[in-house]
């Protein structure tokens, strides 16, 4: 295994450092044609998934050129931050802790603290004090998304966790607290799977219904959502110490485990039929993988799910490796085959997704060197 792991980190670093070399500052975004569509254009929800890879291939052997290309495409972020472009929505949890707060971690610079902290500012007027929660998408009182949160956002709340402990300011935890509170009560069902989406009464915060967003159906179990609710938990237990927490990320695990097929790549929504509607989604499975590697590094040592957890992670890991990486073909810009964005939309139902790319190395590396990401301080 350890060679394997080698070998596909130095082709992805590899292969991210030909990219930042080839397209500059330019963001890579979905398509249907085995590529990506590089843009100049700075205003998705997944730019700092790009950044991230950059600076987690910087991480890797130390290389300049891609510590330089991190360093420009975090720039690109705190431009767009100053100029407050497509910043109305939860995802800056995602965009600015791989970049401005991955720079702070791995460069130690204050102004990229500074950065980062008011990144948690922008995050935070998404806090609606009456309903108790952080909304997801759309200005406040829009019509569709007013009440809306999704599961996605557990992977935000560090930015807030972190917000609090770097600047002794109580405000963005006790907001990260009642969302993952909320969230686990009302995302989370009994049986270990998850609502994509839950709506409330905005102006009481009581609870509406369950809903999907880009999954097969309401009830359904999104795999993308199910994965998020895996990692999230994770990081929500790693700040908090709430066993809870915990919990809910073993739940969520063994769930996802649960219906993976034999390859161990999960397809894009668990309850999607197989006739027609069968895409994988190896980002999911890539988000889900760091997911487990941080619940086994957070078990207390002698728990009885850990060897489990570990060989489900290294048979997850291998398939990735094996089956759906780009290993063998050199001239792949993706690092990750088969990834679904938004399937029954007929958007990227079937290739490249940078965030699977992003998770994907970041497996690689906390297998391979113990780096865990950017998610908390190290
Ligand atoms: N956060 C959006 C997605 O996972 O597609």
């Amino acid at each position: 295994m350890d060679e394997l792991v080698m070998n596909a980190l130095r082709d992805a670093v590899a292969k991210t450092k030909r990219n930042a070399l080839r397209h500059g500052e330019r963001f890579p975004y979905i398509t249907e044609e085995k590529r990506y569509d590089w843009r100049d254009a700075n205003n998705e929800w997944i730019e700092g998934f790009y950044a991230g890879l950059a600076w987690l291939g910087h991480e890797f052997e130390g290389d300049a050129a891609l510590g330089d290309a991190a360093r420009r495409l975090t720039a690109r972020l705190v431009v767009r931050m100053e100029a407050r472009q497509a910043m109305g929505h939860h995802d800056i949890g995602f965009l600015y802790s791989l970049s401005t707060k991955a720079e702070w971690i791995v460069d130690g610079a204050e102004a990229a603290r500074d950065r980062t902290v008011q990144a948690a500012d922008v995050l935070m007027e998404r806090w609606r004090p009456a309903g108790r929660y952080l909304q997801a998408w759309g200005e406040e009182g829009h019509a569709e998304h007013g009440g809306r949160i999704i599961i996605d956002c557990l992977m935000n709340l560090p930015l807030l966790f972190w917000a609090s402990e770097t600047t002794g300011k109580p405000a963005y935890r006790e907001a990260a607290e009642v969302q993952a509170a909320r969230s686990l009560k009302y995302l989370m069902r009994g049986d270990g799977s998850s609502y994509h989406t839950f709506r409330f009464e905005p102006a009481t915060g009581e609870p509406v219904r369950g809903e999907t967003h880009q999954g097969y159906r309401d009830g359904s179990t999104w795999a993308r959502g199910q994965a998020w609710a895996v990692y999230g938990f994770a990081l929500v237990y790693r700040y908090t110490g709430e066993r809870r927490y915990l919990d809910a990320a073993l739940r969520a695990a063994a769930y996802f485990l649960s219906r993976l097929p034999e390859d161990g790549v999960a397809h894009w929504d668990f309850d999607a039929p197989k006739d027609g509607l069968d895409n994988r989604d190896s980002s999911a499975s890539a988000i889900a993988l760091c997911g487990i590697l941080e619940i086994g590094l957070l078990l207390e040592e002698g728990a009885p799910e850990r060897d489990a957890l570990l060989q489900s992670s290294g048979r997850m890991l291998r398939s990735l490796i094996e089956s759906y990486s780009t290993v063998d073909d050199p001239d792949a810009e993706g690092l990750l085959r088969h990834g679904a964005y938004n399937v029954l939309a007929g958007k990227g139902p079937d290739d490249y997704m940078i965030w699977g790319d992003y998770y994907y190395v970041e497996a690689l590396l906390r297998v391979a060197k113990g780096v865990n990401g950017y998610w908390y301080e190290r």
